[in-house]
């Protein structure tokens, strides 16, 4: 998804070529190998507004990185990864190689998904605001692969944003890859109810994946 300030794909950021930019952090193509990317905190003027809670997050992540979105997301990668063999992952998920310092600052680096041909994959929310490429019945079944696969690996990734996912061809339709996986450690609730009890989780993301096919019906009215 991109914000209204942050950059564009397409523009230069430090010398580097951004891919996409999120509510928190801009995603850059990794000169020293293009099949890499490199997630930068994006500075506080160019990050999108947010609720209380999120700003209280970045309150602390500013004092400690550890706190920051980048360490949030290579948590969450490192206990996806220790449960579950790449080969279940790498289906859905996009890869975290890990966090290395730069002349800019920390950076995350991840495996870049891509088209077949080495262009950038489309996120979903740009398939229903900006580019439109396929009916919403295909999307909606990628949705529903998407929401069986964390429900039968019990991954309790809740922030299903249309800009977290990226879109690519597969066998019968298209699949779902997800690039930004913090959601899984860091959520936005005070009582995090969800994360300890399996049946909130399965519902919870029963409700976010029925709510994304909402969104998808709406966006591409058949
Ligand atoms: N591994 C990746 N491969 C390709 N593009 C990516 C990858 N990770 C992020 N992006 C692009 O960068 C954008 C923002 O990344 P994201 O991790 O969602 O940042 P934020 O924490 O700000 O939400 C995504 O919408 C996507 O376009
Ligand atoms: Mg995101």
């Amino acid at each position: 998804m991109s914000t209204q300030s942050g950059p564009r794909p397409g523009d230069a950021w430090q010398h580097m070529t951004v891919i996409g930019c999120g509510a928190n952090r801009v995603c850059v193509i990794d000169r020293r190998n293009t099949r890499q990317c490199l997630k930068f905190m994006l500075p506080a003027g160019q990050r999108s507004r947010v609720g209380l809670r999120q700003r209280l997050q970045r309150w602390r992540a500013a004092r400690k990185p550890q706190h920051d979105e980048n360490h949030a997301e290579l948590r969450a990668w490192l206990q996806l990864s220790a449960r579950l063999p790449a080969s279940e992952l790498q289906a859905h998920m996009a890869t975290v190689l890990g966090i290395l310092p730069t002349a800019y600052g920390p950076a995350l680096c991840c495996e870049r998904i891509t088209l077949a041909d080495g262009t950038p994959a489309p996120s979903l929310y740009a398939l229903l605001f900006e580019q439109p490429q396929y009916p919403a019945q295909v999307l909606c079944a990628a949705v529903d692969a998407f929401e069986d696969w964390l429900l039968r690996h019990r991954i309790a990734l809740f922030d299903l944003n249309a800009g977290n996912l990226l879109v690519l061809p597969s066998d019968a339709g298209v699949r779902l890859v997800c690039v930004d996986a913090k959601s899984i450690v860091a959520g936005k609730e005070l009582v995090p109810l969800a994360r300890w009890f399996n049946t909130l989780a399965r519902r919870k993301i029963r409700r976010r994946a029925q709510r994304l096919r909402e969104r998808i019906r709406a966006a591409l009215p058949a």
